[in-house]
């Protein structure tokens, strides 16, 4: 079975083609990406509109990529996002998902963008174990109990207020990095001590929730040490700032998937989401789970951030898993939890 994955929630138009195993693993054939960041950088973030319009331009060249790059004409299956993401920019890639599955007469099936950040280490590690998945993306922060990928997911705890990677984005605007923040930062970081500055680690306190993370306090923090420096007039160390501030981020986030790993009684902690991109996250969390005897998986850096092949992935489990296809009516979500 061929399965074709569209994604089009945010500001990456992906096209990702898989072949399923049948033991609970697939083979990469696709992976096409098309990004619109470039049209967004001047205006610091995200601008649904001209997401939109670029999805509508690039979702035809994209697909043709992909079918070329896989040598097929059509798979068998088509597995679309539909949320949660920008509203707009979800509607294209539904739309020409369904218009795909009308024309080559093969089921569409209409899945969560979360799931599949989750799905796509199978592609590279085999077949997913039950584990706790720590999911770190633009808009979410999650850590998610996974028993089978075609099963729902349970919520262990997520942030009460900004996602981690919106935090990265944040404090490397602050910091004049420019956009996109996240990899920006993460470089920066390199030259900087991590130590340097005792940033807060939210939501670690022994009454706090034990999965829920909070990072609107460290985004204040680094903004007031900012807004200080600035006023005394001393020079802004900004790779000791990008440094401290990636270490507490990294240390929460660790912390809490070894600890929702513990009280679970998995042994397999899964990153993903393009926040699990970080060089410090990743490093961390493989210290850590050495040091527990936890096993990680990784997925690689680009296939961390969005793509059609997460899609493809999560869409070949859910098809495998008996899931009957969605209805060529089916509508976008853009708020869908997990
Ligand atoms: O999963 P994703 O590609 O899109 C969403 O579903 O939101 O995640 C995008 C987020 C952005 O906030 C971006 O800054 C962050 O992932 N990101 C990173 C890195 N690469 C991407 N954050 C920190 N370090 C990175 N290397
Ligand atoms: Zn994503």
């Amino acid at each position: 079975m061929i399965v074709m994955g569209v994604e089009s929630s945010c500001d990456e138009t992906g096209v990702g083609i898989v072949r399923w195993h049948g033991d609970g693993s697939c083979e990469l054939l696709a992976d096409e990406v098309a990004s619109s960041v470039d049209q967004h950088a001047r205006f610091g973030g995200v601008v649904p509109e001209i997401a939109s319009r670029a999805h509508l331009e690039a979702i035809g060249p994209t697909m043709r990529r992909a079918l070329a790059a896989a040598g097929i004409g059509k798979p068998d299956a088509i597995a679309v996002t539909i949320g949660p993401g920008l509203a707009g920019a979800l509607l294209v890639g539904v739309a020409a998902a369904k218009a795909y599955a009308a024309a080559w007469d093969i089921p569409l099936y209409a899945l969560n963008h979360l799931g599949g950040h989750v799905a796509v280490d199978t592609l590279e590690h085999g077949p997913m174990p039950p584990a706790v998945a720590l999911l770190v993306s633009g808009g979410h922060t999650h850590l998610l109990q996974v028993s089978e990928l075609a099963a729902p997911i349970v919520e262990l705890g997520s942030t009460v207020d900004d996602a981690a990677g919106e935090a990265f984005d944040k404090v490397a605007r602050l910091l004049g990095l420019g956009y996109p923040g996240g990899p920006a930062l993460d470089s920066a970081a390199t030259q900087g001590d991590p130590q340097a500055i005792a940033f807060p680690r939210g939501m670690t306190g022994p009454r706090d929730p034990l999965f829920d993370f909070s990072f609107s306090g460290l985004k204040t923090a680094v903004a007031r040490y900012v807004e200080s420096a600035q006023r005394e007039g001393r020079p802004i160390p900004i790779p000791d700032v990008a440094a401290s501030f990636q270490e507490a981020v990294a240390d929460v986030l660790t912390l809490k998937a070894i600890r929702a790993v513990r009280e679970t009684g998995v042994d397999t902690l899964v990153l993903g989401g393009g926040a699990t991109a970080n060089s410090r996250i990743r490093s961390l969390a493989e210290e850590r789970c050495t040091a527990a005897g936890i096993r990680l998986r990784v997925p690689k850096p680009r296939l961390c951030t969005d793509n059609g092949v997460m899609i493809a992935t999560l869409g070949a489990h859910v098809i495998a898993g008996g899931a009957e296809p969605s209805d060529l009516s089916v509508a976008t979500d853009p708020g869908l939890p997990v």
